[in-house]
């Protein structure tokens, strides 16, 4: 019912499944299943798996745990996830800053991993660094919520900027050998440090990896067919896999496609190529969720972000029905490959618009992360917390960035609480 539904309003919908009998299937082969340690969530099949029992979640993104000063506050918000029967928590392992910032960042207590100076950066095992890490770790464990740890960030111009100078194009993240051997050092710290933990859910190898550059320039490796992200997926997930056998690993791709022939949508009278679906940006969902290391597909949804001219007149696209053919068009993909599928972040603003739009979105897949969550009553007051993922500052220890709910927005907060009730049902 729902596929017809988004077939009349998202033709890329019904496009995903003709694109997919079309052509000589190379995908599909069921993945192998792999022998995990108890308690470590694992895939079987186009599901997630836990001690041999269907694993379907309700999970949450909060980035800024590990940036808490005390150890009070981690533990009250693991205990609000837990209570609302979250079940997985998306946070960043990573937060680096040059030489320059670090007097300033020892005066502010910002939790900082890495220390840039020059070409090469120093770790930061310290009580303001991974230390405050290890603590989330271990309160995840003992709040029985898994964790996404993810490795980096989109911008990625700190790797480039201090290997490479300001003169590079943003692709060659992707394919300096300086720049590959200084990530996966620091992947390493991070997988050594918490591969024992059940309380991994995912290692992730990127937020929001685009092979097209923000600020940097985009270099001739960066055409749409060219697979430079894809390659470097591969490359990072076998890298992954070589030092840890059992959890999973993951993208953290948007989620856009390669069609060759790319999704439209009509716009004030012009028919305008999407995108999300023709390979611009350099990611290829499809061909990433393939590679042999890839467990789960994960993408992200923020249609009022993407495409300012939804809901505007003149234009046969709504955001929620966007968000439907989107939602669609990768579970189609997920069912083709044979592997689970996350949608690990989504958003729309106001509380209107959250509390009619995500209960027609979220009921679908395995997992089901909006973006983000916000905790009430921190000891910590106010402050800034710079991370460096879109060197932004964003006010307070639980930022509000209008995406976020908290519990007392109960027309959102119920949603979610009713769909965690739901999945953990479907659990057995
Ligand atoms: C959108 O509008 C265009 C132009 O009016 C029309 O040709 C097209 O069929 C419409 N598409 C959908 C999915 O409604
Ligand atoms: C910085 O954070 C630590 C906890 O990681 C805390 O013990 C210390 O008091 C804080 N320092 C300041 C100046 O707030
Ligand atoms: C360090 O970071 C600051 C703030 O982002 C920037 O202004 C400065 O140019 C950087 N310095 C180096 C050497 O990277
Ligand atoms: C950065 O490196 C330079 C030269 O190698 C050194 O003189 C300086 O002390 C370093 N700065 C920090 C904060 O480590
Ligand atoms: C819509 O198209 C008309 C005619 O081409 C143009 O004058 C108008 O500026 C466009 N409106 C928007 C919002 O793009
Ligand atoms: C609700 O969504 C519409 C359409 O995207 C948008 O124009 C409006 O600003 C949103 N409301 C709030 C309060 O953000
Ligand atoms: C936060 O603190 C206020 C004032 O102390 C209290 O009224 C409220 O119930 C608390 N909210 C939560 C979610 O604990
Ligand atoms: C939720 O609590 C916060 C902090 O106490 C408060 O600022 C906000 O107005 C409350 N929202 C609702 C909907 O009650």
């Amino acid at each position: 019912m729902r596929l017809s539904i988004s077939c009349l309003f998202a033709s890329f919908a019904c496009a995903v499944l003709a694109d997919a009998v079309g052509r000589v299937s190379t995908r599909g082969v069921t993945p192998q299943k792999r022998e995990v340690p108890a308690g470590y969530v694992t895939t079987s099949g186009a599901g997630f798996e836990l001690d041999g029992e269907p694993f379907y979640f309700v999970g949450t993104n909060a980035f800024w745990l590990p940036l808490l000063i005390t150890e009070d506050d981690v533990d009250a918000t693991f205990q609000t996830m837990a209570g609302a029967g979250i079940k997985v928590a998306r946070t960043w392992a990573f937060n680096a800053i040059n030489a320059t910032q670090l007097p300033d960042v020892l005066s502010t207590n910002l939790t900082y991993y890495q220390v840039w100076n020059n070409s090469d950066w120093t770790l930061n095992e310290g009580p303001q660094g991974l230390q405050r890490l290890d603590y989330v770790v271990s309160a995840a464990e003992k709040y029985g919520i898994r964790l996404i740890l993810t490795f980096g960030y989109g911008g990625m111009e700190l790797y480039i900027y201090h290997i490479l100078g300001n003169h590079a194009t943003h692709d060659e993240f992707y394919t300096n050998p300086t720049i590959i051997a200084s990530y996966q050092s620091y992947a390493q710290s991070i997988v050594e440090r918490y591969k024992s933990s059940s309380a991994v859910f995912a290692w992730e190898l990127m937020n929001e990896a685009r092979c097209a550059g923000d600020s940097l320039p985009s270099g001739p490796n960066c055409v749409p067919g060219s697979e430079t992200l894809t390659t470097w997926y591969q490359l990072q997930s076998d890298f992954v896999r070589s030092l840890d056998p059992y959890h999973m690993i993951t993208t953290g791709g948007e989620g856009q496609f390669y069609w060759a022939v790319p999704d439209t949508y009509w716009y004030n009278g012009t028919l305008v190529s999407d995108f999300n679906f023709n390979g611009e940006a350099g990611e290829d969902f499809e061909a990433s969720l393939s590679l042999p290391n890839i467990d789960f597909g994960t993408y992200h949804l923020y249609p009022q972000t993407w495409y300012p001219e939804l809901d505007y007149p003149g234009s046969n696209f709504s955001v929620e029905d966007w968000g439907l053919g989107w939602i669609e068009a990768h579970a189609n993909t997920a069912a083709y490959v044979g592997k689970p599928l996350l949608i690990e972040e989504f958003g729309v603003t106001g509380l209107d618009n959250k509390s009619s739009i995500y209960p027609v979105w979220y009921n679908s897949p395995s997992g089901i992360q909006p973006w983000q969550f916000g905790e009430l009553n921190l000891t910590e007051d106010g402050g800034n917390r710079l991370i460096q993922y879109t060197d932004q500052i964003y006010q307070g220890a639980s930022p509000n960035d209008g995406f976020t709910f908290y519990i007392n927005q109960t027309s959102v907060w119920d949603i979610f609480t009713a769909a965690a009730a739901v999945q953990s049902y479907r659990s057995g």
